[in-house]
């Protein structure tokens, strides 16, 4: 390392540093990253189900769909635990955290069926899950923008890729 890249380090580091969010709203932006997360979660299983379950003449096409709408959510649900952490809120995805607190399922009074599920139903009930999914990401969009831009910003990028996958499963309506 010559003197010269020495000097340019330093600042870096320094920023580095800085405190990513306003310190007094860090418990503010870690519930919303907490409630987003157990909702991604729970999407991601909830589409694994019906992944496992569809059937009808768009089964192939379904079933193929659901597994790429699981990984894109896991993904993002893993960004957003780390945002988490890293504005020093600890993530919980636990099984019963989960369950108790995703707010997927208050979009779908019936709940989900077990077994078999027609390609027509499961269309419907994933796009559902997907919309309730996507207001809440919208909602704390909303509530992070002003005290914490960066997470927002995640967040922003977290609803895009829904509202994506969502696209692609009701233009097969
Ligand atoms: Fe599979």
């Amino acid at each position: 390392m010559t003197h010269h890249d020495r000097v340019r380090v330093a600042p870096t580091s320094e920023t580095a540093t800085a405190p990513s969010t306003h310190p007094d709203s860090s418990s503010e932006v870690g519930a919303d990253l907490q409630q987003v997360l157990v909702d991604l979660l729970d999407l991601g299983l909830l589409a694994k189900q019906v992944h496992w379950n569809v059937v009808g003449p768009r089964f192939r096409a379904l079933h193929l769909q659901l597994d790429e709408i699981t990984l894109a959510v896991r993904l993002q649900a893993d960004a957003v635990a780390e945002r988490a952490v890293t504005v020093g809120v600890a993530p919980d995805g636990r099984a019963a955290t989960v369950s108790a607190g995703s707010r997927l399922m208050a979009a779908v009074p019936d709940g989900m069926p077990a077994g078999a599920i027609q390609d027509g139903v499961a269309i419907e009930l994933v796009n559902t899950m997907l919309t309730r999914a996507i207001d809440g990401l919208r909602a704390a969009i909303t509530s992070t923008a002003a005290c914490d831009p960066v997470t927002e910003d995640l967040l922003i990028g977290v609803s895009a890729e829904l509202e994506k996958q969502r696209w692609m499963l009701i233009a097969s309506r």
